[in-house]
C-alpha cells in the first residue's frame, strides 16, 4: 500500500481542485451517456437532494430516539412507499442502505420464519435465473441453498419449473418486478400462489419498479400484478435511490405483517457492558442523509411530480425502442414493461457494436445469455435520444473489428 496519511494537511481549495480533476475521468452521467448506476432526473431534483443531504450530513440513524426528526422521516418514507404499493394496514417496514440490504433482510426473515413456523433446517431460496445477484449473495451469507428457476421463452420465470423445484425445505420464492437483465415482470401472482399454498414466504423484488410501476399504472400502461394486491406476497423491496430519484443509500423493505419485522428481522443484544443494542438493519451506524434526501424528494415531487417524470420517461422509452428496432437487424429481448431492456443484433456481435459506441462516448452495459447490450433509461435520456440513435446507426454500420469487452454489470 503506497498511499500514506500525509504529515501536513492540504488546504480545502487545493483538495477540491484535485477532486474535480480526478472526477473528470468518471462516467458522464449528467450528460446522459451512462445507462445505470445514476438516475439523473433534472436540476430541480438535484438541488433538493443536495440541500437535504447537507442538512443531515452528520447525524446517525442508529438510534432513532436521539434524532426524532430522522425517525419521523423514516416512518413517513415507509408509509408513503407502503401506500404506493398497496400494502395492507397491518404492514410494516424500514429503510435500508439499498436494494441489496433490503434483499438480505427479506432472505433472513424468510429463513428464520421457515425455521420457526415450519421447522426448516436446510433452507432453500428459489429465485429466477434473471434475479439480481443480491439473492445469491444473501444465500451465501445466510446459509441457504440457492436454487435457480429457469426462464421461459419470454424471459420470465417458468412457473411449472418453479413448481417442480419447491421442496419442504423451500424458505423463500422470489420474483422480480422487473428483473434487471430484460426488464420483464415475473409471473408474480402464480409464483406467490405456489408459495402461499405451502406457507412459504414470497418476496417481490421491486427494487427497480417500486417507484415507477405504480405511476405507469396510473398513466394507464399495462402493468402486471406485482405488489401487495397479490395475496401471497409477504415481503417487497423498493429502492428510493433508483426510480424514486433519491441519492444513494435509500431503499425500503416492507413486510405484509409488521410483526415479522420484530420477530424475524430485528436484532437485539444486551450481553455486553455497553447496554441494550437493537437494530433492524445489517449496518450499525446508519447515515442520516439518505433518509432525509429520500423523504425530501418524495415530498418535493409528490404524485404529480412523479407522474410528470414518468410521462417524460415513457416518451423517451418509446423513442429509444422504436429507434433501435428501426435500425433493422437489432431487436429488443423479451417483454420489458418499463424503462429497462436489452437488445441484440441478428447480424453482428452486439459487443462489437457496444465497443463502437464506447468510441463515441456512450457507456452501455453488456450481458450474456444471449449476448446483448443493456439500457436503463432515466428522464435525462429523453434529451439525448437523437444523438444516441445517430451514433447507434453508425456503430451498427461500423462495429469494432473484434470485441474488446466482456459481459459486465454496470
Ligand atoms: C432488480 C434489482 N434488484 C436489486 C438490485 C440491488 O440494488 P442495490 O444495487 O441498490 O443494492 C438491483 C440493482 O440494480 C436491481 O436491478
Amino acid at each position: 500500500m503506497a498511499t500514506q496519511l500525509p504529515k501536513t494537511g492540504t488546504p480545502r481549495e487545493a483538495l477540491l481542485a484535485e477532486m474535480r480533476q480526478r472526477k473528470s475521468q468518471d462516467a458522464d452521467w449528467k450528460g446522459g451517456r451512462t445507462f445505470s448506476l445514476v438516475y439523473p432526473a433534472g436540476e430541480d431534483v438535484d438541488r433538493m437532494l443536495a440541500d437535504a443531504n447537507e442538512l443531515y450530513l452528520y447525524e446517525n440513524a442508529l438510534n432513532p430516539f436521539r434524532f426524532p426528526s430522522l425517525r419521523q422521516m423514516e416512518v413517513e418514507v415507509v408509509e408513503m412507499t407502503a401506500g404506493l404499493l398497496n400494502a395492507p394496514p397491518e404492514a410494516g417496514g424500514c429503510m435500508t442502505s439499498g436494494g441489496t440490504e433490503s434483499i438480505l433482510l427479506a432472505v433472513k426473515t424468510a429463513r428464520d420464519r421457515a425455521a420457526a413456523e415450519r421447522g426448516v433446517t436446510r433452507p432453500q431460496l428459489l429465485a429466477p435465473v434473471s434475479a439480481h445477484p443480491a439473492f445469491a449473495k444473501a444465500a451465501a451469507y445466510l446459509g441457504l441453498e440457492h436454487v435457480q428457476i429457469p426462464l421461459g421463452a419470454d424471459t420470465r420465470a417458468d412457473v411449472d419449473a418453479a413448481a417442480r423445484l419447491v421442496t419442504d425445505q423451500t424458505a423463500l420464492i422470489v420474483g422480480s418486478a422487473p428483473n434487471y437483465p430484460f426488464g420483464g415482470v415475473d409471473p408474480i401472482a402464480e409464483l406467490a400462489a405456489l408459495a402461499s399454498e405451502r406457507g412459504i414466504s414470497f418476496h417481490t423484488d421491486a427494487c427497480l419498479g417500486g417507484f415507477l410501476l405504480p405511476f405507469l399504472e396510473r398513466l394507464g400502461e399495462p402493468v402486471p400484478p406485482f405488489d401487495f394486491r397479490v395475496p401471497g406476497v409477504t415481503t417487497l423491496s423498493a429502492d428510493v435511490h433508483k426510480y424514486g430519484y433519491a441519492t444513494k443509500g435509500a431503499s425500503v423493505i416492507l413486510h405484509r405483517q409488521a410483526d415479522h419485522l420484530k420477530k424475524y428481522q430485528l436484532f437485539v443484544y444486551d450481553r455486553w457492558p455497553g447496554g441494550l443494542y437493537g437494530s433492524f438493519a445489517m449496518a450499525g451506524a446508519r447515515p442520516a442523509a439518505p433518509i432525509a434526501a429520500a423523504w425530501a424528494i418524495l415530498r418535493h415531487l409528490g404524485e404529480e411530480g412523479y407522474l410528470a417524470k414518468t410521462r417524460q420517461l415513457l416518451g423517451a422509452v418509446r423513442r429509444y425502442r422504436e429507434g433501435i428496432e428501426a435500425i433493422g437487424d437489432l431487436h429488443v429481448l423479451g417483454q420489458p414493461v418499463m424503462s429497462v431492456f436489452a437488445f441484440t443484433s441478428d447480424r453482428h456481435d452486439p459487443f462489437a457494436i457496444g465497443d463502437a459506441m464506447d468510441q463515441r462516448g456512450w457507456c452501455l452495459d453488456r450481458q450474456k445469455g444471449p449476448d446483448a447490450l443493456h439500457l436503463m433509461l432515466s428522464p435525462r435520456h429523453a434529451e439525448v435520444v437523437e444523438d444516441f440513435l445517430a451514433d447507434l446507426r453508425w456503430a451498427v454500420a461500423n462495429p469494432a473489428a473484434s470485441r474488446t469487452s466482456e459481459a459486465r454489470y454496470s
